[in-house]
């Protein structure tokens, strides 16, 4: 059965959700599920913007179906070639062979090496080409790194609806309500919206900063990213997080302690620490075990937060694997501009504070302030001025 939903007057939303898939892009964690949105604009032209993952196809199928409603179609738009929204390309030129395809150099020569059979279909466009279907007039504005290269967003000149991509997605299955104040975004969705951004296109943030500064330029009414709610109110709410995140600043002045433990003597260490924050009126702490927590959400939390305490136990001399990949992880997606504070552990050689060290140094902006702790096996009255010290060093610099 078709499950559509209208966005305006003559715009479909025929995408689907998908709770099965246990790990996005096989890596990350998708316990709410995920949605792959797809637009149909029905103009004197029909016009598809993207198709979904392959899991969805059928559901997909179905819904275009029912949207065109025995019309045939004219174009698809393809904003982003990644296989998420891309599966199902060739699905659609078998059952509308007519449709011409419309994207980027970039996106044809990646549809090519996918393997669809485009080459006496595709019409390429640059940035500031326009394309008119009948009353709407539609703008392509290159988005290159927003996620992949070849990704573009395209824009409604007629209505203001901005097709934006993998910009402004989120983690989480849609469930019938697809508008943003159909949810409560701030309380439901900002976690996983975050973790979507943070963990696929966190690294590219002067890309996602360069679209922004197109987008400003635009007159937003609705704005249809490729996952999650399609937003039409709220925007400034957004955009801020957009800049927040892709700026690479902190959304809230707290501290995040990250421990790696064997057998809790580190997270003992470091629930004395958390303690001395909050008796010091810095409340806003929270605490992760390295080994229990998904480094997806890690990295959300570590874009989120204005300072993080690494606490490591020292592991065949290096860095406590998890806690490593972590740091590694953080590395990769050029997270910036954060204060860290440094807890140790080793029992015969404590080596991971010096190596967490010269990890942190080789990112930009980091600062790391200076009083380490050392706990040798298990936090002792010894270990509680270096302690003190490093509390006093984290509320110093809030
Ligand atoms: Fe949702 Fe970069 O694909």
């Amino acid at each position: 059965m078709y499950c559509v939903r209208k966005i305006t007057e003559d715009l479909y939303w025929a995408g689907g959700n998908d709770h099965r898939l246990a790990l996005f892009e096989n890596i990350h964690p998708i316990p709410r599920g995920v949605s792959y949105n797809s637009y149909v604009l029905l103009d004197q032209k029909a016009v598809l913007f993207d198709t979904v993952d392959w899991s969805i196809c059928r559901q997909f199928l179905e819904n275009i179906e029912a949207v065109l409603n025995d019309r045939n179609l004219d174009y698809m738009v393809i904003n982003h070639v990644e296989p998420d929204h891309a599966a199902c390309i060739e699905e659609i030129i078998l059952r509308y062979p007519d449709a011409k395809i419309i994207c980027t150099e970039k996106a044809f020569m990646f549809m090519h090496q996918f393997g669809f059979p485009i080459d006496d279909k595709a019409i390429k466009v640059k940035e500031g080409d326009t394309m008119s279907f009948g009353k709407h007039k539609v703008a392509f504005v290159s988005a290159p790194m927003v996620h992949w290269p070849e990704a573009m967003v395209s824009y409604d000149t007629t209505n203001g609806v901005l097709f934006s991509a993998d910009a402004f997605g989120s983690f989480g299955a849609l469930d019938g309500k697809l508008f943003n104040d159909e949810v409560n975004f701030d309380r439901d969705w900002i976690d996983d919206a975050r973790r979507y951004y943070t963990n696929i296109v966190g690294k590219y943030g002067p890309h996602v900063q360069a679209l922004l500064k197109k987008a400003s330029n635009l007159d937003i009414k609705f704005i249809c990213p490729l996952h999650g709610p399609v937003w039409r109110n709220d925007f400034v709410y957004l955009l801020d997080k957009y800049d927040k995140w892709s700026r690479y600043e902190p959304e809230e002045k707290g501290v995040m302690i990250v421990y790696a433990t064997m057998y809790g003597n580190t997270e003992s260490a470091a629930s004395d620490l958390a303690t001395r924050l909050v008796k010091k009126g810095m409340t806003n702490v929270v605490m992760y075990d390295v080994s229990k927590t998904h480094v997806s959400y890690l990295i959300s939390e570590t874009f989120k937060y204005s300072h993080v305490v690494l606490a490591s136990v020292t592991y065949n001399l290096k860095i406590y694997p998890p806690m490593l990949n972590y740091i590694m992880d953080m590395k990769a997606l050029n997270l910036q501009k954060r204060i860290f504070a440094i807890i140790e552990n080793g029992s015969w050689a404590p080596q991971a504070g010096k190596l967490m060290r010269e990890l942190l140094d080789e990112m930009k902006e980091m600062t790391i302030l200076d009083s380490d702790v050392t706990v040798s096996s298990a936090m002792k009255e010894d270990n509680v001025d270096s302690m003190e010290a490093i509390a006093n060093s984290i509320v110093d610099s809030i």
